[in-house]
């Protein structure tokens, strides 16, 4: 198969396994050019590309931009702030005003959640979710499965932790599904008020003790606690957390075993996470920052590729 099944890139909940495995193979030719002296093939040459931010980020607003400058594509960058929907503009006359000046795909980062969704039904332009809301972030998903792949050969039967902010976190709403179609098995470990009721009907089991759940695990994913997100308290205190389920040396040294660390960033660093295993070697973190870029180029070049 040398097609994506899709249009757009909403979420990884929909996506075929098929399609999973043609980015990722994408992606290996992407690093290869990555590699080179001159990291820029013409493969999008014909192609603009509005690269639209209505929630602040660094790494998947650069990461796109240079995906896009890698593959040749022009691109437009457009954040919220600065902009006409500080005067009351609509999201669709936003973008529907961006399309008229010839645009051929939309990257977009909302804070609702379904937004991306809600533009593909009405413009006629590949969409791809940047992260939206508490939903789905696909490009970040694929990024993690594409750099535990690479460490790991293959992701059947990996035992895959999620630690933290599950209930609030758009990574582990793509994280989950893309590692569960590609046959690992995921866990997720946090305070109860931080993981989604039902949370096994997605195929995931819950561990409360983050001990037991290291100890069970090849790979942990460390999840930022995301207070932006949170119109209530979901925990006593930030300190109070990170004494329950922070990641720290010590407590990695005292298990019997090598366990791959990765977060998605913006890490906070002594919270989720201490930065004597966020700089280690056993932390993925800025490899998987390094995938992302031939992950969101091999997604690119898929896209157009169907038009
Ligand atoms: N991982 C991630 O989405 O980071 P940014 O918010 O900096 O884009």
């Amino acid at each position: 198969m040398s097609a994506l099944s899709t249009k757009h890139l909403i979420g990884l909940k929909q996506l075929e396994k098929s399609d999973i495995d043609l980015i990722f193979k994408t992606a290996d030719n992407f690093k290869e050019v990555l590699n080179r002296p001159i990291k820029k093939v013409p493969s999008l040459r014909d192609i603009t590309i509005a690269n639209m931010f209505f929630e602040d980020s660094t790494r998947t607003r650069i990461s796109f931009e240079l995906a896009e400058k890698r593959l040749s594509a022009d691109t437009i960058n457009f954040s919220s702030s600065g902009s006409s929907v500080k005067k009351g503009e609509t999201l669709l006359d936003t973008v529907r005003n961006i399309l008229a000046m010839k645009v051929d795909m939309i990257v977009m980062r909302h804070s609702s959640s379904g937004a991306p969704n809600f533009l593909a039904q009405h413009v006629p332009v590949n969409i791809i979710n940047a992260g939206d809301g508490t939903h789905e972030h696909p490009t970040q998903g694929l990024l993690d499965g594409y750099s535990v792949l690479q460490k790991f050969g293959s992701l059947k039967g990996l035992n895959y932790l999620i630690i933290g902010d599950v209930k609030h976190s758009r990574v582990a709403g793509s994280d989950i599904p893309l590692m569960l179609k590609m046959g690992a098995k995921v866990k997720v470990c946090g305070p109860p008020t931080l993981i989604p009721k039902h949370i096994e009907e997605l195929g995931v089991t819950y561990e409360p003790n983050l001990r037991k759940a290291l100890e069970w695990c090849d790979v942990a994913n460390v999840l930022r606690i995301q207070l932006e997100r949170m119109d209530i308290k979901f925990i006593p205190s930030l300190r109070e957390y990170s004494l329950s389920y922070g990641v720290n040396r010590a407590l990695l040294d005292s298990l019997n075993k090598d366990i791959t660390i990765m977060h998605p960033g913006p890490i906070n660093r002594g919270v989720e996470l201490n930065s004597d295993v966020a700089d280690s070697k056993q932390s993925l973190v800025l490899q998987q920052v390094e995938n992302g870029v031939a992950i969101r180029m091999a997604v690119l070049y898929l896209l157009a590729g169907r038009n």
